[in-house]
């Protein structure tokens, strides 16, 4: 593993409830029994790679410490510039209404709502489990009355709602069944929030079309990417009637976020 010592270090401060700060300071301290015992059974979990998060319960996202649990996918860093072009297309004082398809942990969902007060977020997901833990998160966030959260496939439940849409905004699961992941992901994380139905791209050839019904005349859609992926999923927009298809990059430097928008 790549980052054992500062996997190390988190589980420390996770069993004594420290800060890094406190690491430095303190560290040369003598570990009571019980913490050490504590800390041996959870370096021997990640050693067997469960993933940090899973040990620690939790994984900061844009503003936010966000709950998870093997229910959702483990919020990523990258996932972080859908909120951020999200953000680039709400004013900060539009009453819109924003729909995050697949929302997992609802961080994005929960993310967005906390920056912009006027809007409506409903967050949605095949999963029941996964939408209870989101509930959770917007409970701890004290966001609850401002996110709704519903039960089904794609923009489905949302259906009362077509043509109404400013935004939506979605990290689909587009990882291909054939490529190489690590044990974390591979044996921990929820095969729904990876894996598309058949090929890859096979969620987006479903939700383009989709969110071009739902969205209003000039609404926005936003949707994260596999690396290599942006320019069939920007062709596949465009093919549902969206315009204004354009490709962001991530901190990397991959392309990761397609935006595209209904036409007026
Ligand atoms: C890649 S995860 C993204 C989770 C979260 N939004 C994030 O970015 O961390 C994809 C999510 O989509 C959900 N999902 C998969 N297929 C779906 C479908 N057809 N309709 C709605 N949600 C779906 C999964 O349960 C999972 O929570």
């Amino acid at each position: 593993m790549r980052d054992a010592p500062w996997d190390a270090e988190l589980l420390l401060r996770h069993v004594l409830g420290w800060s890094r700060a406190d690491v430095i300071a303190r560290g040369a301290e003598p570990l009571a029994a019980a913490a050490a015992e504590r800390l041996a059974a959870l370096v021997a979990r990640r050693a067997a790679r469960v993933p940090l998060q899973h040990l620690t319960g939790g994984q900061a996202f844009w503003r936010h410490e966000f709950a998870v649990s093997p229910a959702v996918l483990i919020p990523r860093p990258e996932t972080e510039l859908l909120v951020e072009r999200a953000l680039d297309l709400l004013a900060p004082t539009a009453a819109a209404t924003v729909v995050d398809v697949g929302t997992g942990s609802g961080c994005i969902a929960l993310s967005i709502a906390a920056e912009r007060a006027q809007a409506r977020v409903i967050g949605i997901d095949l999963s029941a489990v996964a939408l209870d833990m989101a509930r959770l998160n917007a409970r701890r966030l004290a966001l609850e009355p401002r996110v709704e959260w519903r039960e089904g496939d794609l923009l489905g439940p949302v259906v009362d709602l077509t043509g109404q849409l400013d935004l939506v905004v979605s990290n689909p699961p587009y990882v291909d069944a054939g490529d190489p992941l690590e044990p974390e992901v591979r044996d921990h994380e929820p095969a729904l929030a990876l894996f598309p139905p058949g090929e890859g791209l096979s969620v987006y050839r479903r939700l383009w079309p989709q969110a071009a019904a739902a969205l209003r005349p000039g609404g926005w859609a936003l949707v994260e990417v596999g690396a290599g992926q942006a320019g069939e999923v920007a062709a596949l927009a465009a093919a549902a009637g969206l315009d204004e298809v354009a490709t962001f990059a991530d901190l990397q430097g991959i392309p990761r976020v397609v935006q595209a928008r209904r036409p007026r």
